[in-house]
């Protein structure tokens, strides 16, 4: 029971990534705020949990105000906090050319300044009890996609308010990231449930399929415990290893399997 005793708020905790983390987080013994802007979504994973030492809260991450209640329930309920999880995010799509202001404002302030206003709201606490934030990041933080102008910058900024916040807050707060590819959820159905696009993705994912969401909740689990206590800064990438390719034709499919092995057995023999 790693998290026994402890306590972690996990934004977005209704559904996909979020859901899998509280139920990872809960299953080793913490107690998880389970925080989402539906309200539905958050009472059935509180109910599926079935423990009343859990707690949910309606909470929409555009509004500080709301953010700044999730805290403060957090603490009066447990009185302390171990962990928070800035999960909760939307995805963009669009080119620079095709999105307003108002999309643009959106996406930056509930996949950015969420995660921004929930830690400021979350440090002090975290600071006494020598706790950690997880923000979900992503692979598309991390180089450009076609048509994903906005989520790209977006998750780009949180990767690097991870890095500023880890050193500004340690040794008291260590700040993480983990970054997911493609990823099993109702968020990407748009894409997993789509066969073309599946199709596309034959070759861009070494792993041959997306990960589970409890995949990725088991690297924020890593980072949030004691296992990870010299962790700090980092961006834990959960890809498969999609962004360990170069981007450059599959050779091996390409010149054949025969010609790869031989030109691998002349290279051998140098
Ligand atoms: N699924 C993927 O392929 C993938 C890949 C990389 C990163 N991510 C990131 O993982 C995180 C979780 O995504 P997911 O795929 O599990 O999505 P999801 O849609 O399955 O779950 C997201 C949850 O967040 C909640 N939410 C959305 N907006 C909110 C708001 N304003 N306030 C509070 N709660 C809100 C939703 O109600 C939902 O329960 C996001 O930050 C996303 O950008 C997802």
């Amino acid at each position: 029971m790693r998290f026994g005793g402890k306590v972690v708020i996990v934004t977005g905790g209704g559904s996909g990534i979020g859901e899998a983390t509280v139920r990872r987080f809960a299953g080793e013994g913490a107690s998880v705020v389970v925080g989402d802007v539906r309200a539905e979504a958050m009472t059935r994973v509180l109910g599926e949990l079935g423990d009343d030492r859990h707690l949910g809260v309606v909470v929409d991450v555009i509004d500080p105000a709301a953010i700044e209640r999730m805290i403060e329930q957090a603490v009066a309920r447990f009185g302390r906090i171990d962990t928070l999880v800035n999960n909760a995010g939307m995805g963009s799509f669009g080119r620079v050319t095709e999105i307003d202001m108002a999309h643009w404002d959106e996406v930056m302030r509930v996949d950015v300044a969420s995660v921004f206003w929930a830690s400021r709201q979350a440090i002090p606490h975290l600071a006494r009890t020598g706790g950690s934030i997880v923000n979900v990041a992503s692979a598309s933080g991390m180089a450009a996609d076609y048509g994903f102008a906005a989520y790209n910058a977006a998750k780009a900024a949180v990767l690097n308010l991870t890095r500023a916040m880890a050193i500004d807050h340690a040794p008291q707060v260590r700040v993480n990231a983990v970054s997911p590819g493609l990823t099993a959820t109702p968020l990407a159905t748009g894409l997993t449930g789509n066969p073309a696009v599946m199709a596309a993705y034959d070759g861009v994912l070494p792993m041959g399929r997306p990960a589970a969401p409890a995949e990725i909740a088991a690297t924020i689990a890593f980072l949030a415990s004691d296992d990870a206590a010299y962790v700090n800064g980092h961006n834990l990438v959960v890809d498969g290893g999609m962004t360990a390719h170069t981007g450059q034709p599959n050779f091996t499919r390409l010149l054949g399997e025969a010609s790869h092995l031989a030109g691998a057995e002349s290279a051998v023999r140098r």
